[in-house]
């Protein structure tokens, strides 16, 4: 949500910091903006629309050896340029900022009363603060006074013209990491977005403020006492912003999922066991002890939680709560003791999953964190107690893929380690494993089925409406399915768990109605069967993804596109990859802009 790109250097930092916004922008697509200081005058380039918009502004003479730049998702006032960062506040000050400020109007009536403000942002009330206090004080002592007057989330990067040759930043629940580089240091809210320069990343965490010149950085706590921070290597690489010959992220993501999945089982599986040691030194404690799981998520990641949900219960006689973060955040909630807590998201740094686990971590019901995660250094990483990592690899397309499929596999594997307490007996657990390495393969053949599902795509892009069914593990399938075909298509789809159709959503079934079905060879497969049955009676399209063995044939009225799920728990992640090829396909044909659809951002890091 929102991406900052930040260099000072002996050379010119223009192509860096373009470069750097162009491989962020999956986190904000609105509008884009460089400032740079040049002759001491702060140059400000500001764009409505994506980076390459802003690029056609910038030509010769936009260089300089220090600048700050930023790709916007708006949550204060539209997208336009007056509202696009970097703000500049009396010729001296420039910033770019990610979070959000919740109390800018309070901080407007007691320190900016006649102040003129060109934004409708709340970031904008920080260049202003800013100056306002470096009247009187140190660049850095001025940030610092003015960070201590703001409620809410902020990665913050500041150029001050009185200050030409460093950039100061602070971080409070918005990521942010400092690259070190060889007579340049950059600033960066993501990695992704440096890793042409540099491997050695900082990580700031919440409270922390830092100057970063070509040649220093220096790095200070919340009360301003000079620290050291651990510097770390990425194993990011150069090919992770590249599309590898695909027409989009998210195709290619779509097909790098037997690899995604394979790496994440890799080492995790020794002769059909999955050792406890997969989830760290910090695990004996609470495995010993938990006897609830409670898992938070949001979005696709919230999928995930339902079916590992249905995991924990079927499989380990584990009782297990799954609940939307942004939800289990502000009610109150009745928890057991010795309830275990599992984060799911991809990113890590979803403001709302976060803040639900920093709640949840002043309670004392609970034995133990666990991070599912794709990102080893973000936030959710390093607050839990234990992170067992997705290794999806870096994930651009908006509409998450490979990230929810591995979430599913390192899920089971967490569902087999945990139930081994319970009744995941050692059968039981040859039995998963075997079933998570056929996976990779399994994947593969399922992805054959791409050119049938891009001929389906033409009778579906043109609909407005679409009902997603699926019941048990299967449903919230069904749900993610209805989410890609939503977010990258702008069909309006819904998901119900098919035995719920004749209770109410059966009425807006007829001829125009597209229905698809999730139908693997399981216990309730016949009583799928009979609710489809209602859906044909009324006239309902439907679309049936079945496992070969479950004995649906294609007529006049149904469609149906076999795939090799043996019945198994690991089914759902293989009937997950022709409902992104479906939403893919559709938004294709629609022409959407499948990697950045409209309104969305990558990492959503406010609540
Ligand atoms: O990074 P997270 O997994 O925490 O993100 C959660 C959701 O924002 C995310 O899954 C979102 O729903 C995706 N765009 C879905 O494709």
């Amino acid at each position: 949500m929102c991406g900052i790109v930040a260099a000072a250097s002996k050379t010119n930092v223009t192509d860096i910091l373009m470069a750097g916004l162009k491989h962020l922008e999956y986190r904000g697509y609105d509008s884009a903006g460089i400032a740079i200081l040049k002759n001491n005058v702060l140059n400000n380039y500001r764009q409505k629309g994506n980076v390459e918009e802003l690029g056609k502004l910038l030509d010769a003479t936009a260089n300089s050896n220090i600048g700050i730049a930023h790709t916007r998702w708006a949550t204060h006032g539209k997208p336009s340029k007056e509202n696009a960062h970097p703000h500049i506040a009396n010729d001296t000050i420039a910033i770019v900022h990610n979070g959000i400020i919740e109390n800018y109007l309070d901080i407007k009536n007691k320190f900016l009363k006649n102040y003129k403000f060109l934004s409708d942002t709340d970031s904008e009330i920080l260049a202003h603060l800013i100056n306002h206090f470096s009247k009187d004080n140190e660049i850095l002592d001025a940030v610092h006074l003015a960070m201590a007057e703001v409620q809410g989330s902020y990665a913050l990067a500041v150029l001050d013209k009185n200050n030409p040759d460093k950039i100061i930043v602070a971080r409070n629940g918005s990521p942010l990491l400092i690259g070190l580089g060889e007579e340049k240091n950059f600033i960066a809210s993501d990695a992704l977005a440096l890793i042409e320069h540099t491997n050695r990343f900082v990580y700031l965490e919440d409270g922390d403020l830092a100057t970063v010149s070509s040649e220093e950085v220096k790095i200070y706590d919340k009360n301003k006492k000079n620290i050291r921070r651990e510097t770390k290597k990425s194993s990011l690489s150069l090919n992770s912003h590249s599309k590898d010959g695909y027409d989009h992220f998210m195709l290619k993501e779509i097909f790098e999922q037997p690899n995604a999945v394979k790496s994440t089982i890799e080492n995790r599986i020794i002769n059909n066991v999955v050792p406890k040691e997969i989830l760290g030194p910090n695990a004996a404690e609470y495995l010993e002890k938990f006897k609830v799981v409670q898992i938070i998520a949001c979005g696709t990641s919230y999928h995930a939680a339902l079916v590992a949900k249905h995991w924990l219960e079927r499989l380990a006689g584990i009782p297990c709560h799954a609940e939307i973060a942004s939800e289990f955040r502000y009610r109150r909630h009745a928890v057991q003791k010795d309830t275990l807590l599992i984060c799911i998201s991809q990113s890590g740094e979803t403001a709302d999953t976060l803040s639900a686990l920093r709640e949840i971590k002043k309670e004392d019901y609970y034995v133990g964190t666990i991070a599912v995660c794709n990102v080893p250094e973000s936030s959710l990483a390093r607050e839990c107690d234990s992170t067992l990592i997705t290794h999806a690899g870096p994930e651009i397309g908006v509409a998450s893929t490979k990230a929810f499929t591995t979430q599913l596999t390192a899920l089971m594997l967490l569902v087999i380690v945990l139930g081994k307490r319970f009744e995941i007996t050692p059968d039981l657990e040859n039995s998963l494993c075997m079933q998570l390495k056929t996976l990779p393969d399994k994947i593969k053949s399922t992805l054959a089925l791409d050119q049938k599902i891009a001929e389906l795509a033409k009778i579906f892009s043109d609909k407005e409406h679409a009902l997603f069914l699926g019941r048990g593990s299967h449903f919230p399938i069904a749900r993610e399915g209805a989410l890609k075909l939503k977010e990258i298509s702008y069909i309006h789809a819904e998901a119900y768990a098919a035995g719920e159709l004749k209770h109410g959503p059966l009425a807006i079934v007829d001829e125009n109605m597209p229905v698809v079905a999730v139908a693997p060879n399981n216990v309730v497969l016949e009583k799928l069967k009979s609710n489809l049955e209602e859906v044909k009676a009324r006239g309902g399209k439907l679309y049936i993804f079945a496992d070969k063995k479950a004995g649906f044939k294609s007529d006049e009225i149904s469609q149906v596109f076999e795939i090799d799920a043996p019945m198994n728990p690991v089914a759902p992640i293989l009937f997950t990859i022709p409902l992104q090829l479906l939403a893919y396909h559709c938004a294709i044909i629609k022409g959407t802009n499948v990697d950045m659809p409209r309104n969305l951002a990558k990492s959503v890091t406010v609540e």
